[in-house]
């Protein structure tokens, strides 16, 4: 299956087997995250844990974890957001299980610079999957989205901390600006894993649109605008490819 198929069938997997998975993934693992595009220059870190050095209330356990730090502004969130979904989409079609964790903390949170632990992925082999549903428990476009364009599908499908989906999409002109919709949710950490859920839909546009996709961030009053996105014309100028954010 190809990565941005994905988008279509990957549910979060928070069941597995416990044996760890070998070397061979584990550098291929590594290799996504270093390939993988970056939207911002906001730095981030990862250390791999196993399930021993986890901090958890949940009853499961996967025997690999990422966890994940950045600053806690929006872009550096959206950021780490927009580069594990493209982590998470090829672990899932290569059938590696894999599960974003809000709750799930470092036993021993790790000094990284200036940034804290903001956010986890297990990962390993599925011991079961969950069944598909192909997005019936997602809002329909017409609430994440003031114009019903199907381009947007692949932002609706998207996960997110308790699939809050609090992304909103206005069309301005030939291109979408992007708001961060909150839901009013008493858990605490929220804010910073809402904004990892706006690179997570970001993500999604991006592999579902490779050559086409591109953000940038506008000038805003509203502190709830994150971007603008535009499906360029395969016959406008592509930008400078390579592996620096994709903001133009
Ligand atoms: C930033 C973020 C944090 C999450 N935290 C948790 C968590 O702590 N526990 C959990 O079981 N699922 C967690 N999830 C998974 C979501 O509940 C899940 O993605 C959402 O319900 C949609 O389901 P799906 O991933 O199967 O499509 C998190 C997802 C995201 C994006």
């Amino acid at each position: 299956m190809e990565p941005a198929d994905a988008i279509y069938t990957r549910r979060s997997v928070r069941s597995y087997v416990s044996e760890p998975l070998g070397s061979e993934d584990l550098d291929k693992i590594e290799r996504w995250i270093r390939g993988a595009e970056r939207l911002t220059d906001d730095p981030f870190e990862y250390d791999y844990l196993g399930p021993e050095q986890i901090k958890t209330v949940l009853k499961w356990r996967a025997p690999h974890y990422i966890a994940i730090y950045s600053g806690r502004d929006m872009m550096s969130a959206v950021n780490v957001g927009f580069v594990f979904q493209q982590v998470d989409l090829r672990m899932q079609a290569d059938g590696i299980g894999s599960c974003w964790l809000g709750m799930a903390k470092p036993e021993s949170p790790l000094q990284h610079g200036g940034m804290e632990w903001g956010v986890s992925m297990s990962f390993g082999k599925p011991a079961e999957y969950p069944e598909v549903d192909k997005g019936a428990d997602r809002k329909p476009l017409s609430r994440i989205s003031d114009t019903e364009d199907p381009r947007l599908e692949p932002a609706r499908l998207a996960p997110s901390a308790v699939n809050s989906q609090t992304w909103y999409f206005k069309k301005n002109g030939d291109a979408y600006d992007l708001y961060y919709k909150p839901k009013i949710l008493k858990i605490p950490g929220i804010t910073y894993w809402n904004y990892n859920d706006l690179g997570i839909c970001l993500a999604h546009l991006y592999m579902a649109y490779p050559d086409t996709f591109s953000f940038s961030r506008g000038v805003s009053e509203d502190k709830k605008y994150v971007g603008t996105v535009r499906f360029r014309s395969r016959k406008d100028p592509v930008p400078s490819a390579g592996t620096g954010p994709i903001i133009f």
